[in-house]
């Protein structure tokens, strides 16, 4: 059944994912901007005092990023148990600096044993069509982008990275189990992250909708000519021609996940969230799941229905859920993510 769905759709298939990433950048999100060529940081120790009631530290570490045009800095938030061994850890991206905040439950995933380094993604550029501001200001020129430059998602993204730069020098956190997460624009950040970038192990992304874990051909609510004319900054202007012409995309979103594959992807849904589409959002991964077949590995494992909340599918290297409720990072969200990546972690 699920098959004949997709069917009707008409997405292209899959290529190998260096040609996948290639047309991603190109066509959707613009090329992540280069890695800095240097990167230093800054430490401010206990940045909340006795955080989480003692079970974990709070630093506050501002990185400072050496690129073409000049030195750019940002903060992060580092929270890591203070329990002796090896963290898996979140990088969030989340849109306050709040910690914690009310899509980022601080001491529950303390509680679960993680460590979490999170930043708002405000402070790497702001989430408007100035592209001086910020990171952007580093990058280009007087502002000027041609067709297939950074948009903001890609620039939230390389910060994703350059947070991961970070983790890597801590002994504390175990490279491993890393996992890169947002919500809804910054879901769909956290796909681009993962996608261009190996060493997150995990991409866990919520609510992410359209050009994010949504199929977009045949999609209900947001289509490319409403992000485009919404959010155009969030892209690179070669997308802009998909508008009302979706049927020429050389691609659709099942190659973001499976640019991820073989490692572990997890889309997260809602029942009421019809503007991102829960049913477009699944079909994506049913299409990804090739992609970690031909690798050898389990894909999408899941029931031959459009699902209905709730509903979990934890068994392949994509998960997936559809909760009932609206848009939202919920604690919920978080939980059966937990739970899914429970059933891989293992220990050192
Ligand atoms: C808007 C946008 C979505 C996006 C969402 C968000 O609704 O249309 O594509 O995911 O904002 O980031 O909250």
């Amino acid at each position: 059944m699920l098959n004949e769905i997709l069917k009707k759709r008409n997405i292209p298939p899959l290529k190998n994912r260096e040609e996948m990433l290639q047309i991603l950048q190109q066509e959707i999100y613009g090329y992540i901007p280069p890695k800095p060529e240097g990167l230093s940081w800054e430490v401010q120790k206990d940045y909340i005092p006795n955080f989480c009631a003692g079970k974990a530290t709070l630093d506050r570490v501002i990185l400072s990023a050496q690129m073409p045009l000049g030195t750019f800095k940002f903060p992060i938030y580092v929270a890591i148990p203070t329990t002796d061994k090896k963290h898996p850890f979140f990088v969030n991206i989340n849109f306050r600096d709040n910690i914690p905040d009310r899509y980022l439950p601080s001491e529950e995933i303390v509680d679960n044993g993680f460590a979490v380094i999170s930043f708002c993604y405000k402070d790497v550029t702001d989430d408007n069509d100035d592209f001086t501001d910020g990171l952007a200001g580093v990058v280009y020129k007087d502002g000027k982008r041609d067709s297939t430059s950074a948009g903001k998602i890609a620039m939230w993204a390389w910060a994703a990275q350059r947070a991961m730069d970070f983790a890597d020098t801590l002994d504390c956190l175990d490279g491993d189990f890393s996992i890169v997460c947002g919500h809804s624009r910054l879901g769909k950040t956290a796909l681009l992250a993962a996608a261009t970038d190996e060493r997150f192990r995990f991409a866990f992304s919520n609510n992410s909708g359209c050009s994010g874990a949504a199929i977009t051909r045949g999609k209900q609510g947001e289509r490319v000519a409403d992000i485009c004319k919404n959010f155009p900054y969030w892209f690179c202007k070669n997308y802009y021609k998909y508008a009302q012409n979706e049927q020429k995309m050389p691609f659709d979103q099942h190659f973001l996940l499976s640019s991820i594959a073989p490692r572990y992807v997890y889309v997260a849904s809602a029942q009421e969230d019809l503007w991102a589409d829960p049913q477009s959002e699944f079909l994506c991964c049913v299409a990804a799941s090739k992609a970690y077949e031909q690798l050898g590995h389990k894909g999408f494992v899941c029931d031959d229905i459009l699902p209905h909340a709730p509903v979990c599918y934890h068994d392949g290297n994509i998960g997936y859920h559809l909760r009932g409720g609206s848009h939202y990072f919920s604690r919920e969200d978080w939980k059966l993510f937990i739970n899914y990546f429970n059933r891989f972690y293992k220990q050192n």
